[in-house]
């Protein structure tokens, strides 16, 4: 019997966007099986708990039958190992991300040679799409309906409602020269 072709999918997700779907969605149709895997935030960084993480990222995949979602800890490619997966998938944006991805993939290869990190381009209408920049740009006001799945964007404005985003409170700062 052939063996699964197991593929995971890393990140923050910090929240899921439109662009981490359209890559999960193309990413699941390669593959026997895509583990969408959220990194655990050791810096303790993220606007979002794992918990929350998992759960939208479990509802916007409900109906792709071969993906996971889980969380993990540690180095990447041992969760892989453990998962018995022969490839990390990673999308890219723009050449702006490949120095960085490349040397990721470089030094998963070190640790773990049997593992492929497989690329794929983002979707153009996504090309400048980033959990970052959603993040401000609804803590600015601004909307990002059509960028993130239905009901992330109504998250994230409950919680930056309930000033869960740093950042500074004060409006109209303004510098006293001299
Ligand atoms: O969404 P991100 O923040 O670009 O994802 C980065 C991530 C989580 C894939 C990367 O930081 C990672 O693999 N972290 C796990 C720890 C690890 O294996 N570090 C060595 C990578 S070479």
């Amino acid at each position: 019997m052939q063996r699964k072709r197991i593929a995971i999918y890393p990140g923050s997700f910090d929240p899921v966007t439109n662009g981490h779907l359209d890559i999960i969605e193309r990413a699941s149709a390669l593959f026997d099986r895509l583990i969408v895997a959220v990194a655990e935030d050791h810096r303790g960084e993220s606007l979002f708990g794992e918990k929350e993480k998992l759960h939208m990222l479990g509802k916007v995949t409900a109906c792709l039958d071969n993906v996971v979602i889980e969380c993990f800890s540690g180095l990447l490619v041992d969760y892989a190992k453990k998962r018995k997966a022969r490839a990390i998938i990673r999308g890219l944006r723009a050449v702006s991300d490949f120095e960085y991805e490349f040397q990721m993939a470089l030094m998963n290869k070190k640790l773990q040679g049997k593992i492929e990190t497989v690329f794929m381009a983002t979707k153009e209408i996504y090309s400048y799409l980033s959990s970052s920049i959603v993040k401000e740009v609804v803590l600015l006001g601004g909307s990002v309906e059509g960028l993130v799945p239905e009901g992330v964007e109504k998250r994230l404005k409950e919680k930056i409602k309930r000033g869960h985003y740093g950042g500074t409170k004060e409006k109209n700062l303004k510098i006293k020269k001299g």
